[in-house]
């Protein structure tokens, strides 16, 4: 039986099919895109059935901790992988009607909240409409009733487990009270909220006051968070946000806003941006100054992501498509006067908007991630002038990709002097006060971003 896609079942099951994806190892989006191609969704046709199978697989994979620690608990013979997920995804949403609807979830409403009877009898049907779950359906309904008359019992009970009441692998957490003793709940907390929608102003084009007063008139309500940085009230397709498709704003984290300027960039120079794709800081690096620019990025396929970007932007670029710890490959051996180092991470500061990168990372990564930073930022060193500026960048909180690497760095590369930089930044609205190496806190900040890690490093004159 084929499910209407509008219904919340068909929603359900091709969730559940994205968050199987992640379970056996696809990176979320990757996963969500093969769960659209099974189930025949398109993209401009279904766009609101892919928003909602996006929405939901999003949810799940913040839950997923305590929606899987629920599922062991209750389910004695695994169920197989597709009922499995779609169990995760009813009880997600289950567990979220309760922070929406109070104590007897009995109310539609909230932001994406259903009714807990309707949750439970769409998944029942969601079951029952493919040949490899519809053994199941009345486990599937006999385990979400269960859940409704047990649930505060239920919920004590697995979340006696860290990784199920945080929603975060036993490692992360370790690092992170190892890390912030002080702070390590409120950023274990924030790993499971929604992060903002944020905005990057062309202000060469438009002015900040002039843009909060286009998004007032067409009723979309948002705040200046940083220079250039719109924080929107609400999530909106960038197709409905003015300017997006003319180039005038451009959607990035506030946190991520501060990269290009730190840079320090005047027209005429030449500027590498080591790591470049999608673009987000290549675009921002452009609107700033005329520079001639060049983009490494090892990842062919995200390499074209820099290409669309730019060309939204009506911006140019030297793209390459080559890996930044080998340069003799691409480099023309004109020396640059800026270098963006946006090396790859654990995105650990980033979890809020890739909900899944907590459950695909494995401690061991962090090792080589820091190897394959300290080879990057090494083998760029040599292409800067002297008097030239390195900015290096992590979208991660653990100090190994942070300050212990500008420490690294500061004694590993020659001639290098560290300027002052905002050093560590932790997401939401948690407060610093993290050491930054004795560099001074950076002024202007803004107030809700994501993680990041930034140094900046002069070569001698
Ligand atoms: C943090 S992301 C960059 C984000 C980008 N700067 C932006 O603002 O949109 C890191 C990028 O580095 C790429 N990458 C990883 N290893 C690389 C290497 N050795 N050389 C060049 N690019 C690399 C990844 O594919 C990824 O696209």
């Amino acid at each position: 039986m084929r499910l209407p896609p509008d219904s919340l079942a068909f929603q359900m099951l091709a969730a559940a099919a994205a968050v199987r994806g992640v379970n056996e190892g696809s990176a979320l989006p990757q996963a969500i895109e093969a769960a659209c191609a099974q189930y025949r969704l398109e993209r401009t046709r279904d766009a609101s059935a892919r928003g909602a199978l996006q929405d939901l697989a999003y949810r799940t994979m913040r839950q997923f901790g305590t929606v899987r620690a629920l599922v062991t608990r209750m389910v004695s013979r695994p169920p197989g992988a597709l009922v499995d997920s779609l169990l995760a995804v009813a009880l997600t949403l289950l567990i979220e009607g309760d922070k929406e609807q109070g104590q007897d979830g009995a109310q539609g409403g909230g932001q994406g909240g259903y009714a807990a009877f309707t949750v439970v009898d769409q998944a029942v049907n969601a079951a029952a409409s493919d040949p490899k779950s519809a053994h199941a359906r009345g486990m599937v309904n006999a385990v979400l009733r269960r859940f409704l008359r047990e649930r505060e019992a239920l919920l004590a009970e697995v979340r006696r487990d860290e990784e199920a009441r945080w929603n975060l692998p036993a490692w992360w957490l370790r690092l992170l009270r190892e890390a912030y003793p002080d702070r390590w709940q409120a950023l274990a907390g924030s790993a499971s909220e929604r992060p903002p929608m944020t905005l990057r102003v062309n202000t060469a084009r438009v002015a900040l006051d002039d843009y909060l007063a286009r998004l007032a008139a067409a009723g979309i309500a948002a705040e200046r968070v940083g220079p250039q940085a719109v924080r929107l009230a609400r999530a909106l397709p960038v197709a409905q946000v003015p300017g997006f498709d003319s180039g005038e704003v451009s959607v990035q984290d506030a946190g991520a806003q501060l990269a290009a300027p730190l840079l320090e960039i005047a027209d005429g120079q030449r500027v590498l941006d080591a790591c470049a794709a999608p673009g987000g800081k290549t675009g921002h690096l452009l609107e700033l100054a005329d520079v001639e620019l060049t983009a490494v990025e090892s990842d062919a396929a995200r390499a074209q992501r820099i290409d669309e970007n730019l060309a939204r932007l009506h911006q140019r670029a030297q793209v390459v498509i080559g890996d930044a710890s080998r340069p003799q490959a691409w480099w023309d051996g004109k020396p640059y006067d800026r270098i963006l180092a946006d090396v790859p991470c654990s995105a650990s500061g980033i979890v809020r908007r890739h909900p899944d990168i907590r459950w695909l990372r494995r401690e061991s990564d962090l090792g080589k991630l820091v190897n394959e930073q300290r080879r990057i930022v090494s083998q760029l060193w040599p292409l800067l002038k002297p008097g030239g500026i390195l900015v290096y960048v992590t979208c991660s909180i653990f100090p190994t990709e942070g300050e212990e690497q500008a420490q690294w760095f500061g004694a590993q590369l020659p001639d290098a002097i560290r300027l002052q930089a905002p050093g560590q930044l932790l997401p939401g609205s948690i407060p610093n006060g993290v050491a930054d190496g004795g560099t001074g806190s950076h002024d202007g900040l803004p107030s809700d971003h994501d993680g990041f890690f930034y140094a900046r490093f002069q070569k001698r004159l």
